[in-house]
């Protein structure tokens, strides 16, 4: 039998809001290979960041089974859910979400923190990948001294601060122009190259084109394209 990384097994995430329940996600199958990039498409409420969130083990499925390195993540305590993803996995969302109250280098050393990493080996490695993001330069700014390209190379380096094997990207050039969008890109196309495995949440079949193969998502579950 072969060996995934990922796999998605007849998952539903059903959400409960007051009397109302929403079927975000609907038997979705997924299977994703270790070193593979992966875009993910659909129509807006289809259920992509969903789908990217159970991956990333930021929640667990309703129903179904979600598996990493062929462990059931159903079988994890939350605690012990956090920890996996704090060390396999790194996101990077539209919005950025880093920390406007610390600087570039301490929001990248941050996610360290937690894997008793050495503060000096956490400063000299948050060093080393703010400079393969070209921030050499702006170790000490805040978030808001800088511009929102930059911002997601930041968030792109604190992704990477513990050296996670799995990248999770939902429509990080959302908020960017086409230019700083195709610079993100381009990171990401290497990041791949060196071996990580990334999972690309787009609207935008052009981007989609860097993936190597793309997963259709409609009314929650799997579909042949948009
Ligand atoms: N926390 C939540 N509570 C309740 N409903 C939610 C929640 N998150 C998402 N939903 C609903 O689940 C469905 C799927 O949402 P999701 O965010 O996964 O879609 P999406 O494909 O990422 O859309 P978009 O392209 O607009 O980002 C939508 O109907 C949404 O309203
Ligand atoms: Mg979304």
């Amino acid at each position: 039998m072969e060996k995934y990384l990922i796999e998605l097994n007849d998952v539903w995430k059903i959400y409960t809001v007051g009397k109302v329940k929403v079927e975000a996600l609907r038997g979705l199958n997924v299977t994703i290979r270790r070193g593979e990039f992966v875009a993910v498409m659909g129509p807006s409420g289809s259920g992509k960041s969903t789908c990217v969130h159970l991956i990333g083990c930021l929640d667990k499925p309703t129903k179904g089974h979600i598996y990493l390195d062929e462990k059931d993540i159903n079988k994890f305590t939350r605690s012990q859910l956090s920890s996996i993803r704090g060390k396999k996995i790194g996101f990077v969302f539209q919005q950025f979400n880093i920390i406007n109250s610390l600087t570039i280098l301490n929001n990248v050393m941050l996610p360290m923190m937690f894997y008793n990493v050495s503060l000096s080996e956490r400063k000299k490695r948050a060093k080393r990948i703010l400079g393969e993001m070209d921030l050499s330069h702006r170790l000490n700014h805040y978030p808001t001294e800088i511009s929102g390209g930059e911002k997601q190379r930041v968030a792109i380096a604190r992704a990477l601060a513990n050296n996670p094997d799995i990248i999770v990207a939902d429509e990080p050039t959302g908020n960017l122009d086409s230019k700083r969008g195709k610079e993100i890109m381009e990171i990401l196309e290497n990041l791949h190259k060196n071996g990580k495995t990334i999972v690309l949440v787009t609207h935008d079949k052009v981007l989609a084109n860097y993936a190597e193969r793309t997963i259709y998502i409609k009314d929650g579950t799997n579909a042949d394209s948009m």
